[in-house]
């Protein structure tokens, strides 16, 4: 239960920059963004309507996947660097992530809302098969483990946020206000329609 709306847990992940201020993602230049158009991207295999979906891809070159450094060498996993392709919907996010060019992780967020401002926050980690049965065991320990720390760390903010907040912004917003017009056009078609 996180007490927000479902608005800003979905556009947290388009700030990509909180990557390295809340968790920790030591890189070793800037976190890049790209939005992506729907004409360059297939969708066939996700179960999103085009006109509900948005996308993005976040790159970079880390010298820490997310704080787990001594644990992803131990694994053999010396990531240079890190992509992961996100496709959003206005109350969900499923987000694959490749070390080093290779899918490691998927994981799925999806909010559902029970007040104007409490929500349910659900997280899904899938983890991907190496063929190695302890690299896999220890795989599963160390991204779940990751998982649920950054979601405390992300819950901890959005519990003490004021709804509010965010009035001025920067370039680097650019994705999260591109997230808010997407979303506020849903909003706008729920409402409609009632
Ligand atoms: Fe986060």
């Amino acid at each position: 239960m996180v007490q927000t709306n479902v608005r800003r847990i979905i556009e947290n992940s388009c700030d990509h920059h909180h990557l390295v201020t809340i968790h920790d993602m030591q890189v070793n230049d800037s976190v890049k963004l790209t939005v992506l158009d729907e004409k360059d991207v297939e969708l066939s295999e996700l179960p999103i309507a085009k006109e509900a979906w948005m996308g993005f891809i976040v790159e970079a070159r880390i010298k820490t996947f997310l704080g787990v450094r001594g644990i992803t060498k131990a694994l053999g996993l010396n990531v240079e660097t890190m992509s992961t392709r996100a496709d959003l919907w206005p109350s969900g996010i499923l987000a694959t992530t490749k070390l080093d060019g290779q899918e490691r992780l998927v994981v799925l967020d999806t909010v559902t809302p029970i007040s104007e401002n409490q929500t349910n926050w659900q997280v899904l980690i899938m983890v991907n098969k190496t063929g190695n049965l302890f690299l896999d065991l220890l795989s599963y320990i160390v991204f779940g483990w990751q998982g649920r720390a950054n979601g405390f760390a992300d819950k901890l903010l959005f519990d003490n946020m004021s709804a509010d907040t965010g009035r001025a912004f920067i370039k680097c917003d650019q994705p999260v206000l591109k997230f808010r017009q997407f979303y506020q056009s849903w909003v706008n078609k729920a409402q409609s329609n009632k």
